[in-house]
C-alpha cells in the first residue's frame, strides 16, 4: 500500500507522540522533553526521552530511537501498515483507498490462517491435558520438562487418529482446504483424501514475534522417523524467517541470546533460567534469521550440539551473526551431546560456567585449529603457528590482536614479538590487495566500534557531523528545505547515508509543504531510526538557524573539495592523513 506524504504528516500531527508513549510509559515532562523508563530495555534511572518538537524519542541508554510510527511498531510488535492503521484508527483517520479487492481477500485468508493455528494450538494443549494426551504427558514430565514450561511454550499433543484435528476444526467452520493451506492436514497421493498430518507427536507450536501460532513442530514419543515433523511453508510461515523461542526470548532483560540446535533445549534452558535461549527450525541457521536475532541481542552465545554437525553450524552461525555486527560467543560442552541433556546432567550453575568461560570466535577457531594436533612436533607446530597467525591477523582491532598475539605466544613457547612480526607481516601482504578495505577498518578501529548504520562516518567526521547537523536543522525548521537544496544538492553529502536521508527530507517536504516533521519511519529501519533520532535531538542548534546552515553548508563543502584519493598514497601516509584530520 503507497501512502502518500500527506497522509502520513497528518497521522502523525494526530498523534501526539508524548501522548501515545505516556499510555506505554509513564513520563514526567520538562520544557519540551519527557522522560521515563525505557520499556526496550532494564534500567532504574531513565533515559528514555520523548522529545516533543521533533515528534520523537531516543533512548540514551539503549539507542532506541524514533517516531510514533517506529515507537508503535516496536511496542505493540506490529509492523510498519499495521502500525499505520493502528494509528489511523486510534486517530479517527481513514487510510486511503488502501487495497483492492483482492488484497483484502488475502488479507481475510491470511486471519483465518492465524485464527486456526491458534484454535489448533489449543485443541493440542487441551489434548495433552487430558486423558487421551496421558503417553504425551509422561514423555514431556519423563523428560524433566515441567507443567509450567508446558504453558510457557503451549506444547500439546496431537493424538493418533487420522482426523481428530479435522472434525474439530470443521466444528468450528473451517474447511479442509484451509486446513491444508496451512499444513495441518496431509492428502495421500492416490485418493485425494485428506487427513491430520500430525499424529502421535508431542507438538511444539511456533510464534511469530507477535504472538500468533503459525506452525507447529511435532515430535514422536520414541525413537523413529522422522524424529520431528513440521508443518510445510504456508501463506503465514517462511521457515528461515522464524526462530523458535523468539517470541519469548526477545523479552531477555539482558540482551543476551542463546541460539542452540533443538526446540527441547530452548525449553530445557528457559526452564533452568537461561530465558534467552531460542533455535533456528529444523532448517540450517539462516541469514534472515541472524538479521532478526540482531534485532533484539546485544549478544548471542551459540551453543550448538557437541558433534561434528554441530561444529560445522557453529561456523556459519558465528559468519552470518557477525556480518550483522552482534557480539558472538562459542558455548563448547564436554559430557553431553546438547544443552538439554547437559542441564539435566550437571544442572544449572555447570551450565552458567559454560556461559561465563565461552569463547569468542577466534578462540574457537584457534582451538579447532590446535584440535588433535601435537605442539611437540615440529613440523605440527609450525603448521599450527602459520594458520593461527592468519587467524589471528583477520581481527581487525589492533588492542584485541595484541590479547591473542600473547596467548598464542606463550603456547607457543615463542617470543610475543615473533608472533606479532608473522601477523603484522601477513596483514600487510594482505593490504597489498585489498588496501583500501584495510584502510576503511584501521579508520574505524581509530574511531572505536563499525559503525552499521553509516560506515562512512568513522572516516569522514568533520563533514558527517556538519551533514547531522542540517538534517537537525531542517527536522525543525521545515520552510528552510528549499534554501538548503539550493546551497547544498545532496550530491554533495560526503557519507551515503546522511545523504539518504537528507534527500528523504527534501523529498518530504516537497511532497507535503505543511508537514511539521518528516515521516522517516517508512523508508528507514528501525537501527537507522534511532540514529536519526539521536542526532536530530542531540544536534546543538542554537543562534540563527540560517547561520548555521550557512556554517554546515561550509564544511561540508570544504570536506568535498579536500576529498583525498585513498589511492594515491601509501597506506601510512593515508592514515597520518586521516589521523591529522579528525
Ligand atoms: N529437526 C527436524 N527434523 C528432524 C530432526 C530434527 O526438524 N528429523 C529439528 C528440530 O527442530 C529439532 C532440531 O532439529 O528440535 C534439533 O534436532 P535434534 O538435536 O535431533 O533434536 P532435539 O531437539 O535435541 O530432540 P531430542 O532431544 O528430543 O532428541
Ligand atoms: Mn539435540
Amino acid at each position: 500500500m503507497a501512502l502518500d506524504s500527506r497522509f502520513l504528516a497528518e497521522l502523525k500531527a494526530r498523534n501526539n507522540i508524548a501522548d501515545i508513549i505516556s499510555t506505554a510509559v509513564q513520563l514526567k515532562r520538562n520544557g519540551t522533553r519527557h522522560v521515563g523508563l525505557c520499556p526496550f530495555h532494564g534500567e532504574k534511572t531513565p533515559s528514555f526521552t520523548v522529545f516533543e518538537d521533533t515528534a520523537s524519542f531516543y533512548c540514551f541508554g539503549c539507542g532506541a530511537g524514533g517516531d510514533v510510527i517506529t515507537f508503535t511498531m516496536r511496542y505493540n510488535n506490529l509492523d510498519y501498515i499495521e502500525a499505520v492503521r493502528y494509528l489511523a484508527e486510534r486517530s479517527g483517520m481513514a487510510l486511503p483507498e488502501e487495497e483492492g479487492r483482492n488484497a483484502a481477500y488475502q488479507r481475510k485468508k491470511r486471519e483465518r490462517l492465524y485464527e486456526m493455528h491458534k484454535l489448533a494450538a489449543r485443541f493440542f494443549y487441551k489434548t495433552l491435558m487430558s486423558p487421551q494426551g496421558k503417553e504425551g504427558l509422561d514423555y514431556l514430565l519423563g523428560r524433566g520438562i515441567t507443567k509450567e514450561s508446558i504453558v510457557r511454550y503451549g506444547l500439546g499433543f496431537a493424538p493418533d487418529s487420522f482426523n481428530a484435528l479435522k472434525d474439530h476444526l470443521r466444528e468450528q467452520g473451517y474447511s479442509p482446504d484451509e486446513m491444508l493451506a496451512g499444513s495441518l492436514l496431509a492428502r495421500s497421493e492416490r485418493s485425494s483424501s485428506s487427513y491430520d498430518k500430525f499424529r502421535n507427536r508431542v507438538m511444539f507450536p511456533i510464534f511469530d514475534l507477535r504472538g500468533n501460532v503459525v506452525a507447529f513442530s511435532g515430535r514422536l514419543l520414541g525413537d523413529g522417523k522422522p524424529k520431528y515433523l513440521n508443518s510445510n511453508e504456508t501463506e503465514i510461515y517462511t521457515k528461515g524467517n522464524c526462530v523458535f523461542g523468539l517470541h519469548l526470548a526477545k523479552n531477555e532483560p539482558e540482551g543476551t541470546l542463546i541460539l542452540c540446535e533443538g526446540n527441547l533445549d530452548v525449553v530445557s534452558l528457559s526452564q533452568a533460567g537461561f530465558t534467552g535461549a531460542v533455535a533456528p527450525l529444523g532448517t540450517a541457521f539462516t541469514k534472515e534469521q541472524a538479521r532478526i536475532l540482531a534485532k533484539y541481542a546485544k549478544n548471542i552465545v551459540v551453543a550448538f550440539d557437541n558433534d561434528s554437525a554441530g561444529l560445522k553450524a557453529t561456523d556459519k552461525a558465528i559468519k552470518y551473526l557477525e556480518e550483522q555486527g552482534i557480539p558472538v560467543r562459542v558455548l563448547q560442552m564436554s559430557g553431553a551431546k546438547d544443552p538439554d541433556e547437559f542441564i539435566k546432567t550437571y544442572g544449572r550453575e555447570r551450565f552458567a560456567m559454560l556461559m561465563k568461560s565461552s569463547k569468542t570466535p577466534i578462540e574457537f577457531q584457534l582451538e579447532k585449529l590446535r584440535a588433535g594436533l601435537d605442539l611437540a612436533d615440529t613440523a605440527m607446530k609450525v603448521e599450527y603457528q602459520r594458520k593461527a597467525v592468519e587467524t589471528v591477523a583477520a581481527v581487525e582491532s589492533a588492542v584485541e590482536r595484541d590479547v591473542y598475539i600473547t596467548k598464542l605466544a606463550k603456547e607457543l613457547g615463542v617470543s610475543v614479538e615473533s608472533v606479532r612480526m608473522d601477523v603484522e607481516r601477513y596483514r600487510k601482504r594482505k593490504a597489498s590487495t585489498t588496501q583500501r578495505q584495510v584502510i576503511k577498518a584501521k579508520e574505524q578501529e581509530l574511531k572505536g566500534t563499525y559503525d552499521r548504520v553509516n560506515p562512512e562516518r568513522a572516516g569522514n567526521i568533520r563533514a558527517a557531523r556538519s551533514e547531522e547537523m542540517l538534517i537537525a536543522l531542517l527536522a525543525k525548521h521545515p520552510n528552510l528545505w528549499q534554501e538548503a537544496e539550493r546551497r547544498l544538492p545532496p550530491d554533495q553529502f560526503r557519507t551515503s547515508f546522511n545523504r539518504r536521508v537528507y534527500q528523504f527530507i527534501l523529498e518530504e517536504y516537497r511532497a507535503s509543504p505543511d508537514a511539521q516533521t518528516p515521516v522517516f519511519a517508512k523508508a528507514f529501519d528501525e537501527k537507522e531510526m534511532a540514529r536519526i533520532s539521536y542526532f536530530v535531538n542531540t544536534a546543538m542548534l542554537n543562534g540563527d538557524p540560517m547561520e548555521q546552515m550557512a556554517e554546515c553548508v561550509a564544511i561540508i563543502k570544504d570536506e568535498q573539495a579536500k576529498r583525498i584519493d585513498p589511492g594515491a598514497f601509501s597506506p601510512e601516509e593515508l592514515m597520518q592523513k586521516l589521523k591529522g584530520e579528525n
